[in-house]
């Protein structure tokens, strides 16, 4: 009798715990919405010229509301934990949305060990980053908020900060159908926003698939053979050029000993820390070669400042290690004319980015946080390039015009920002004249027979 009504007993408090700790966990706002759907209308994002349609996951049609949400969302610095980093810090669309530090700053200038690759055309990727250990960018995009060296925050935390927001919760009800935010939603959005992020319609492609025999230069159009030939640059092995588009990848890992020392020691190991095969040892994901220009250091380590350093690396046969790449081989053969058209090849491969990828112009507040981020981060790159670097103010507007594409949009809101000072400044001035004034009448008044103490 005693043992059973103890272990009822016993299963009444484990039954009464187990109800207790469920109570606890259901009101969290964060859980359970893995299967959320936009409400909105789904939109098709049109593809540029030598470019394939762009892949949509099932349980994520992009909509108008949630690519809007989500360009606000990867251009807001909340997301970070002390309110200084959005995605854009490290994927800025002046740097062709890459960075142009070799690893990037994150929260509290922690660096991490990688270079930033470009988010352009990532929308193409079956596996994200470097080693491809997210299988989407849905998955990737969380990554980020909670990566110590990144943006330091928690996930529970990000959907806490964009709760409090005075507009998020009524711009997720629109894209989402309802006010209490989840960080599936954050992360749908975000990645709906960078499948918008694409760039063909190059000279390259006005030449190759728009059958334009001017779109390309002869010197260009030489180096697009080299870049094919097997006995010459050999390159389309890996960063593949198709007979309808080119991803100018094969989305696959390869080892070219970057980062490997002259024993052949490696300084990341790369694919091998997911898969643990022996074959993936200091490997990574062939990158796109599509708007090189302005997204140096180049390689996974960002070892390399230009695209002719990083050919040079190939020309040199690669880094010996014991699994370097079979096709990776020296190009001595190649003349210097020969690697001088490879280069204008690899310059013909800049198109167009879309017009509506840079900062949201309605996001006041948001927009001008992520200016002054933005601005810092550009300050920060720029004195590692040039340490004789004017005024911040200057500094911004240049960048401010040198920048491409969405960057008119990071211009307009630098402006708005230097424009709210000039504001500030003048009614600083103003007050200080009316102090001064109001000073000198109480002198004149009160201190006539003390004419020494003059504040001109
Ligand atoms: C502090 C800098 C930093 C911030 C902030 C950051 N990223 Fe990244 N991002 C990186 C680095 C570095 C990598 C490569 C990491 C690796 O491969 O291990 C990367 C990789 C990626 C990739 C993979 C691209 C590819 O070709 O594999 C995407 C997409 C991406 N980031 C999007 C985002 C989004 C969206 C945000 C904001 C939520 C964000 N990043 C915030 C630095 C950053
Ligand atoms: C065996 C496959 C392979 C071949 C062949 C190859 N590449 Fe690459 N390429 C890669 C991989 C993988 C990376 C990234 C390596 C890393 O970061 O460790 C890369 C990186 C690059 C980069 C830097 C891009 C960036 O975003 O950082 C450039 C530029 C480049 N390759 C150009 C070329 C050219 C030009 C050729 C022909 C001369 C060539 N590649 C041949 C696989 C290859």
């Amino acid at each position: 009798m005693m043992p059973a009504t103890r272990g009822s007993f016993l299963l009444f408090l484990l039954l009464g715990g187990l109800c207790f700790a469920m109570i606890a966990y259901l009101p969290a706002p964060m859980q359970s919405s893995s299967g959320v759907m936009p409400i909105g209308k789904p939109v098709q994002i049109k593809a540029p010229l030598g470019l394939p349609p762009i892949p949509i996951p099932a349980d994520n049609p992009p909509t108008e509301e949630t690519i809007a949400l989500g360009r606000r969302l990867y251009y807001d610095p909340q997301i970070s934990i002390d309110g200084t980093i959005s995605c854009a810090s490290c994927h800025a669309p002046q740097f062709a949305f890459s960075d142009n530090r070799a690893t990037s700053e994150g929260v509290g200038q922690k660096h991490g060990t990688r270079h930033a690759p470009t988010v352009i055309n990532s929308a193409y990727s079956p596996l994200q980053f470097w080693d491809g250990r997210a299988a989407s960018l849905e998955e990737q995009a969380v990554g980020p908020m909670a990566n110590p060296v990144e943006m330091a925050h928690t996930l529970d935390g990000v959907v806490k900060r964009l709760q409090a927001d005075p507009k998020y919760p009524e711009l997720f009800k629109k894209a989402w159908g309802t006010d209490q935010i989840a960080i599936d939603m954050v992360a749908k959005s975000i990645a709906s926003f960078e499948r918008t992020v694409v760039a063909g319609d190059s000279p390259f492609d006005r030449f190759y698939y728009g059958h334009d025999s001017k779109a390309m230069s002869p010197e260009a159009q030489r180096g697009l053979k080299i870049f094919m030939s097997p006995k010459k640059g050999n390159c389309q092995v890996c960063h593949t050029v198709g007979k309808d588009y080119s991803l100018f990848t094969d989305d696959k890992f390869h080892n070219l000993g970057v980062g490997a020392d002259t024993r052949g020691n490696l300084n990341d190991v790369g694919r091998y820390a997911i898969t643990k095969k022996d074959e993936d040892m200091g490997c990574f994901k062939t990158p796109t070669l599509r708007n090189l220009a302005n997204r140096g250091p180049y390689m996974h380590d960002g070892s390399f400042p230009t695209v002719k350093d990083a050919l040079a690396h190939y020309i040199g046969g690669g880094n010996w290690n014991a699994h370097l790449d079979k096709e990776i081989h020296s190009l001595d053969g190649l003349t210097f004319d020969e690697r001088d058209d490879l280069l204008q090849f690899l310059d013909a491969l800049n198109g167009k980015l879309p017009d509506n990828i840079g900062p949201p112009p309605d996001s006041a507040k948001p927009a001008a946080k992520s200016s002054s981020a933005g601005k810092s981060s550009l300050l920060r790159s720029e004195q590692g390039r040039d340490s004789r670097r004017g005024p911040v103010f200057l500094v911004g507007c240049a960048r401010a015009k040198s920048a491409a594409g969405g960057g008119v949009r990071a211009q307009h809101s630098q402006l708005a920002g230097s424009a709210a000072h000039f504001v500030q400044c003048l009614l600083q001035l103003v007050v200080l004249v009316g102090l001064h004034i109001h000073i000198k009448l109480i002198l004149e008044r009160f201190a006539v027979d003390r004419p020494t103490f003059n504040l001109q």
